[in-house]
Protein backbone atom coordinates (compact mmCIF):
# COMPACT_ATOMS: atom_id res chain seq x y z
CA UNK A 1 0.00 0.00 0.00
CA UNK A 2 1.24 3.43 -0.62
CA UNK A 3 0.55 7.03 1.13
CA UNK A 4 1.09 9.73 -1.11
CA UNK A 5 2.09 13.25 0.39
CA UNK A 6 2.88 15.71 -2.08
CA UNK A 7 3.30 19.30 -1.41
CA UNK A 8 5.60 22.94 -1.64
CA UNK A 9 8.63 22.87 0.02
CA UNK A 10 8.57 23.33 3.93
CA UNK A 11 5.03 22.09 4.20
CA UNK A 12 6.33 19.41 7.10
CA UNK A 13 6.30 17.01 5.06
CA UNK A 14 9.14 15.05 5.74
CA UNK A 15 8.26 14.87 9.83
CA UNK A 16 4.62 14.27 8.90
CA UNK A 17 5.85 11.26 6.48
CA UNK A 18 7.86 9.86 9.20
CA UNK A 19 5.41 10.06 12.01
CA UNK A 20 2.59 8.37 9.79
CA UNK A 21 4.59 5.74 8.71
CA UNK A 22 5.74 5.12 12.17
CA UNK A 23 2.21 4.87 13.48
CA UNK A 24 1.17 2.34 10.58
CA UNK A 25 4.57 0.58 10.77
CA UNK A 26 5.27 1.51 6.95
CA UNK A 27 8.32 2.34 5.63
CA UNK A 28 9.10 5.94 4.60
CA UNK A 29 10.88 7.55 1.37
CA UNK A 30 12.18 10.87 0.57
CA UNK A 31 12.09 11.71 -2.76
CA UNK A 32 13.29 15.27 -2.67
CA UNK A 33 16.20 13.76 -0.93
CA UNK A 34 17.35 11.45 -4.04
CA UNK A 35 16.98 14.77 -6.25
CA UNK A 36 19.03 16.95 -3.69
CA UNK A 37 21.76 13.99 -3.92
CA UNK A 38 22.24 14.01 -7.50
CA UNK A 39 21.85 18.11 -7.65
CA UNK A 40 24.87 17.52 -5.10
CA UNK A 41 26.77 15.08 -6.57
CA UNK A 42 26.65 17.25 -9.67
CA UNK A 43 28.08 20.28 -7.47
CA UNK A 44 31.03 18.35 -6.38
CA UNK A 45 31.88 16.67 -9.57
CA UNK A 46 32.11 20.20 -11.02
CA UNK A 47 29.05 19.17 -13.66
CA UNK A 48 27.59 22.41 -15.11
CA UNK A 49 24.04 22.62 -14.16
CA UNK A 50 23.24 23.20 -17.84
CA UNK A 51 24.53 20.25 -18.82
CA UNK A 52 21.41 18.10 -18.72
CA UNK A 53 23.28 14.67 -20.28
CA UNK A 54 25.49 14.89 -17.13
CA UNK A 55 22.90 15.25 -14.56
CA UNK A 56 20.46 12.19 -16.57
CA UNK A 57 23.99 10.54 -16.58
CA UNK A 58 24.60 10.98 -12.12
CA UNK A 59 20.78 9.97 -12.00
CA UNK A 60 21.03 6.83 -13.89
CA UNK A 61 24.48 5.52 -12.80
CA UNK A 62 24.93 6.66 -8.98
CA UNK A 63 23.83 4.48 -6.23
CA UNK A 64 22.06 5.64 -3.58
CA UNK A 65 21.46 4.49 -0.56
CA UNK A 66 18.78 5.60 3.01
CA UNK A 67 20.65 4.33 5.61
CA UNK A 68 19.32 3.65 9.29
CA UNK A 69 21.22 4.91 12.28
CA UNK A 70 21.58 2.11 14.42
CA UNK A 71 18.11 1.16 16.26
CA UNK A 72 15.91 4.05 14.46
CA UNK A 73 13.33 2.97 12.43
CA UNK A 74 13.35 5.39 9.95
CA UNK A 75 16.56 6.15 7.89
CA UNK A 76 18.17 9.33 8.44
CA UNK A 77 21.39 9.43 6.46
CA UNK A 78 21.88 9.30 2.60
CA UNK A 79 24.38 8.47 0.47
CA UNK A 80 25.49 8.95 -2.98
CA UNK A 81 28.27 6.58 -4.51
CA UNK A 82 29.30 5.81 -0.87
CA UNK A 83 29.51 9.33 0.68
CA UNK A 84 27.60 10.15 2.93
CA UNK A 85 25.34 13.37 2.15
CA UNK A 86 23.16 13.68 4.71
CA UNK A 87 24.20 17.22 5.87
CA UNK A 88 25.03 18.45 2.43
CA UNK A 89 22.25 17.92 0.82
CA UNK A 90 20.23 20.43 3.17
CA UNK A 91 22.75 23.10 2.31
CA UNK A 92 22.09 26.76 0.51
CA UNK A 93 23.99 25.51 -2.59
CA UNK A 94 22.06 22.58 -2.66
CA UNK A 95 18.44 24.16 -2.31
CA UNK A 96 19.23 26.78 -5.52
CA UNK A 97 20.62 23.73 -6.94
CA UNK A 98 18.28 20.88 -6.79
CA UNK A 99 15.09 22.99 -8.76
CA UNK A 100 17.05 23.58 -12.13
CA UNK A 101 17.88 19.18 -11.92
CA UNK A 102 14.74 18.30 -11.17
CA UNK A 103 13.39 19.81 -14.11
CA UNK A 104 15.55 17.83 -16.36
CA UNK A 105 13.08 14.93 -17.80
CA UNK A 106 16.00 12.23 -18.26
CA UNK A 107 16.85 13.11 -14.11
CA UNK A 108 13.29 12.48 -13.32
CA UNK A 109 12.77 9.41 -15.72
CA UNK A 110 15.67 7.85 -14.20
CA UNK A 111 14.58 8.62 -10.50
CA UNK A 112 10.83 8.10 -10.69
CA UNK A 113 11.83 4.34 -11.68
CA UNK A 114 14.25 4.00 -8.79
CA UNK A 115 11.08 5.39 -6.35
CA UNK A 116 8.90 3.20 -8.18
CA UNK A 117 11.17 -0.29 -7.82
CA UNK A 118 11.51 0.99 -4.28
CA UNK A 119 7.50 1.67 -3.61
CA UNK A 120 6.69 -1.95 -4.90
CA UNK A 121 8.90 -3.63 -2.33
CA UNK A 122 6.51 -2.83 0.68
CA UNK A 123 4.37 -0.36 2.52
CA UNK A 124 5.30 2.81 2.25
CA UNK A 125 4.25 6.46 2.57
CA UNK A 126 6.27 8.44 0.33
CA UNK A 127 6.62 12.24 0.39
CA UNK A 128 7.57 14.19 -2.71
CA UNK A 129 5.98 16.46 -5.32
CA UNK A 130 4.80 14.15 -8.34
CA UNK A 131 3.80 11.12 -6.14
CA UNK A 132 0.46 11.09 -6.37
CA UNK A 133 0.48 12.34 -10.15
CA UNK A 134 3.04 10.86 -11.88
CA UNK A 135 5.17 7.99 -9.60
CA UNK A 136 2.29 6.16 -7.69
CA UNK A 137 -0.82 7.20 -9.56
CA UNK A 138 -2.77 4.37 -8.16
CA UNK A 139 -1.80 5.06 -4.28
CA UNK A 140 -4.83 4.16 -2.06
CA UNK A 141 -4.18 7.67 -0.07
CA UNK A 142 -3.48 10.66 -1.52
CA UNK A 143 -2.74 13.79 0.50
CA UNK A 144 -1.40 17.12 -0.66
CA UNK A 145 -0.13 19.22 1.96
CA UNK A 146 0.76 23.27 2.18
CA UNK A 147 0.57 25.92 4.31
CA UNK A 148 1.35 29.67 4.03
CA UNK A 149 4.89 30.37 2.66
CA UNK A 150 5.82 32.21 5.73
CA UNK A 151 4.35 29.37 7.73
CA UNK A 152 6.64 27.05 5.79
CA UNK A 153 9.06 29.44 5.95
CA UNK A 154 9.00 29.64 10.13
CA UNK A 155 9.21 26.03 10.02
CA UNK A 156 12.14 25.66 7.78
CA UNK A 157 14.18 28.07 10.07
CA UNK A 158 13.38 26.47 13.26
CA UNK A 159 14.30 23.05 11.35
CA UNK A 160 17.80 24.51 10.34
CA UNK A 161 18.28 25.77 13.55
CA UNK A 162 17.86 22.16 15.40
CA UNK A 163 19.62 20.56 12.85
CA UNK A 164 22.53 23.37 12.88
CA UNK A 165 22.22 23.73 8.76
CA UNK A 166 21.18 25.45 6.43
CA UNK A 167 20.05 29.39 6.86
CA UNK A 168 18.17 30.52 9.33
CA UNK A 169 17.56 34.25 8.08
CA UNK A 170 13.80 34.23 7.68
CA UNK A 171 13.78 36.58 4.32
CA UNK A 172 16.55 34.62 2.59
CA UNK A 173 14.70 31.15 3.46
CA UNK A 174 10.80 32.64 2.64
CA UNK A 175 12.92 33.91 -0.66
CA UNK A 176 14.22 30.59 -1.25
CA UNK A 177 10.84 28.76 -0.79
CA UNK A 178 8.94 30.94 -2.97
CA UNK A 179 11.43 31.02 -5.85
CA UNK A 180 11.31 26.93 -5.36
CA UNK A 181 7.17 26.98 -5.37
CA UNK A 182 7.59 28.72 -8.72
CA UNK A 183 10.25 26.82 -10.50
CA UNK A 184 8.55 23.07 -9.39
CA UNK A 185 5.57 24.80 -9.64
CA UNK A 186 5.97 25.95 -13.73
CA UNK A 187 8.07 23.13 -15.02
CA UNK A 188 7.03 21.40 -18.22
CA UNK A 189 8.28 17.40 -16.48
CA UNK A 190 5.65 16.79 -13.98
CA UNK A 191 4.69 20.21 -11.95
CA UNK A 192 3.73 20.28 -8.47
CA UNK A 193 -0.09 20.33 -8.03
CA UNK A 194 -2.26 18.06 -6.25
CA UNK A 195 -3.96 15.15 -7.81
CA UNK A 196 -7.00 15.39 -9.17
CA UNK A 197 -8.11 12.79 -6.51
CA UNK A 198 -6.03 14.13 -3.48
CA UNK A 199 -6.77 15.32 -0.22
CA UNK A 200 -5.98 18.55 0.24
CA UNK A 201 -4.80 19.93 3.56
CA UNK A 202 -3.92 23.50 4.61
CA UNK A 203 -1.67 22.44 7.82
CA UNK A 204 -1.21 26.56 8.28
CA UNK A 205 -3.05 26.44 11.90
CA UNK A 206 -3.04 23.06 12.18
CA UNK A 207 -0.70 21.44 14.96
CA UNK A 208 1.44 18.44 13.48
CA UNK A 209 -0.03 15.73 15.51
CA UNK A 210 -3.79 16.83 13.87
CA UNK A 211 -2.11 16.40 10.41
CA UNK A 212 -0.31 13.09 11.22
CA UNK A 213 -3.79 12.41 12.99
CA UNK A 214 -6.16 13.45 10.07
CA UNK A 215 -3.39 10.96 7.49
CA UNK A 216 -3.43 7.70 9.36
CA UNK A 217 -7.06 8.18 9.30
CA UNK A 218 -7.91 8.33 6.01
CA UNK A 219 -5.03 5.31 5.73
CA UNK A 220 -6.61 3.05 7.85
CA UNK A 221 -9.89 3.93 6.02
CA UNK A 222 -8.15 2.20 2.77
CA UNK A 223 -6.41 -0.52 4.12
O1 LIG B 1 11.22 18.00 -0.59
P1 LIG B 1 12.49 18.79 -0.81
O2 LIG B 1 12.34 20.26 -0.51
O3 LIG B 1 13.66 18.19 -0.15
O4 LIG B 1 12.75 18.66 -2.38
C1 LIG B 1 13.82 19.32 -2.99
C2 LIG B 1 13.53 19.61 -4.45
O5 LIG B 1 13.47 18.37 -5.17
C3 LIG B 1 12.22 20.31 -4.75
O6 LIG B 1 12.31 21.72 -4.68
C4 LIG B 1 11.92 19.85 -6.18
O7 LIG B 1 12.63 20.66 -7.11
C5 LIG B 1 12.53 18.47 -6.23
N1 LIG B 1 11.57 17.37 -6.09
C6 LIG B 1 10.86 16.98 -7.21
N2 LIG B 1 10.04 15.90 -7.16
C7 LIG B 1 9.88 15.20 -6.03
C8 LIG B 1 10.57 15.59 -4.84
C9 LIG B 1 11.39 16.70 -4.91
O8 LIG B 1 10.99 17.61 -8.26
N3 LIG B 1 9.09 14.12 -6.02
Amino acid sequence: MIVAIDGPSGAGKSTVAKAVAHELGFSCLDTGAMYRAVACKALADGVDLADADALAAIARDARIEFLHQCGEPMPSQVAIDGRDVTAAIRTGDVDRAVSPVSAVPAVREALVAQQQRIGRAGDYVVEGRDIGTAVFPEAAVKVFLTASAEERAHRRVRQNVDRSVGSIDFDEVLADIVRRDELDSSRASSPLRAADDAVLLDSTAMHIEEVIGAICELARAAQ
